[in-house]
């Protein structure tokens, strides 16, 4: 079972392995191989994809430290010294087996050496499955800004095997969960009430989030209009995010993008186009599954302040994507900096 995105293949399952065995024979013998992972991949997920590779030409693997932390320019850095270091040629191919981490930084290096060479994914975590590892999107974050280093790139090819879930730490698959509830917000397929019910298997979820994402990011791949409903609870999540990695302290993308379901949902009711009943729907639903992040409130200006750095704005105020009804997106919503400040306190109030 596959689907195209941007003309890039996503292999599901563990067949999707010897779709991968074929690509590395067509590949020829003389090109070389990196693999990019972090450490915990490299323990928990490596030795399973391993065998796959011919064992006459062992790929060379990079190894970085894991983490959102590490999702940075000195990672992106090292990536490109090995690769100098290997003589790696324009023809050589990476292969990039973690999270969303990896995904992410692992395509931004490849798709700027030497002006791009080849690359693949192989998704580890929920997230990196059901959203990071297709659309396109590479990036890094640089001064505690989320992923304002970026390129739009694709991969040669995605393989996605929930087999590694296995491994993912407990927190990290409710992490994974949160771009799955925002897919089924933003799209009006029924997915939210079976995410509500709790009745679908993880391939089920992988498979329904792909296809919802893979809609979006082909109808508008540079994310010029409809691909931003995407972006349903980022601007907050952004801002939190930035606000936690400039105090150096670990907050799971995931988490921060549940409070910024939660928060835009409340945006979107106090703009008017959000029903009171969805509200409460929506906030019960993600209160009860996600682990709630706690920030001071005298920090919020600073929060704002991140907000107004977000590529997603521009001069004319903060930009967000809210909702007109479960399953019902509208992008390009102003809103004045006071209005995001009452979200915010919304928010904190809840807990
Ligand atoms: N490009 C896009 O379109 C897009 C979309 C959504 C999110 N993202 C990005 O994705 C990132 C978050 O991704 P993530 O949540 O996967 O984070 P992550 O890559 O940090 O992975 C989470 C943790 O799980 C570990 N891990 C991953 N797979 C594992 C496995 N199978 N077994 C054991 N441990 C495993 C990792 O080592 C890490 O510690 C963020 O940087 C976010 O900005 C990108």
């Amino acid at each position: 079972m596959f689907l195209t995105t941007g003309n890039c293949p996503i292999y599901f399952e563990k067949k999707g392995f010897e779709y991968l065995k074929n690509f590395l024979l067509e590949m020829g013998v003389d090109r070389q191989i990196f693999v990019i992972t972090d450490e915990n991949c490299l323990r928990d997920c490596w030795p399973l994809v391993e065998p796959v590779f011919n064992p006459d030409r062992v790929p060379m693997v990079i190894p970085l430290r894991a983490g959102e932390r590490h999702k940075n320019l000195d990672s992106t850095a090292l990536i490109w010294e090995t690769l100098l270091g290997a003589e790696a040629k324009r023809n050589s191919l990476i292969v990039n087996l973690g999270g969303g981490v990896i995904t992410d930084m692992g395509g931004f290096a490849a798709s700027v050496f030497k002006r791009g060479i080849p690359y693949i994914h192989i998704p580890t975590s929920l997230l990196g499955m059901v959203d990071a590892s297709i659309g396109g999107k590479t990036g890094i974050d640089f001064k505690s800004q989320k992923n304002m280093l970026g390129t739009f790139s694709y991969p040669e090819a995605v393989f996605v095997w929930d087999g590694f879930l296995e491994t993912l730490p407990q927190c990290h698959q409710k992490s994974g969960m949160a771009e799955a509830y925002k897919h089924a917000l933003i799209d009006n397929s029924g997915y939210w009430e079976f995410l509500k019910r709790g009745e679908l298997s993880f391939e089920r979820i992988i498979f329904k989030s792909l296809e919802i994402k893979k809609k979006l990011a082909d109808k508008d791949p540079k994310e010029k209009g409809e691909r931003k409903k995407l972006n349903f609870g980022h601007t907050i999540a952004h801002s939190l995010e930035a606000y936690f990695l400039e105090k150096e302290t670990e907050i799971l993308h995931g988490d921060a993008v549940a409070a910024g379901i939660i928060v835009e949902s409340y945006l979107s009711w106090k703009s008017g186009f959000l029903s009171l009943e969805c509200l409460e729907e929506i906030k019960g639903v993600i209160c009860q599954r996600f682990t709630p992040v706690v920030f001071p409130l005298q920090d919020v200006e600073l929060l704002l302040d991140y907000m107004k750095h977000d590529k997603k704005n521009d001069k004319s105020g903060l930009n967000f994507t809210l909702l007109d009804c479960v399953g019902g997106a509208i992008i390009n919503q102003r809103l004045d900096a006071s209005l995001v400040s009452d979200g915010f306190a919304y928010y904190a109030a809840l807990k």
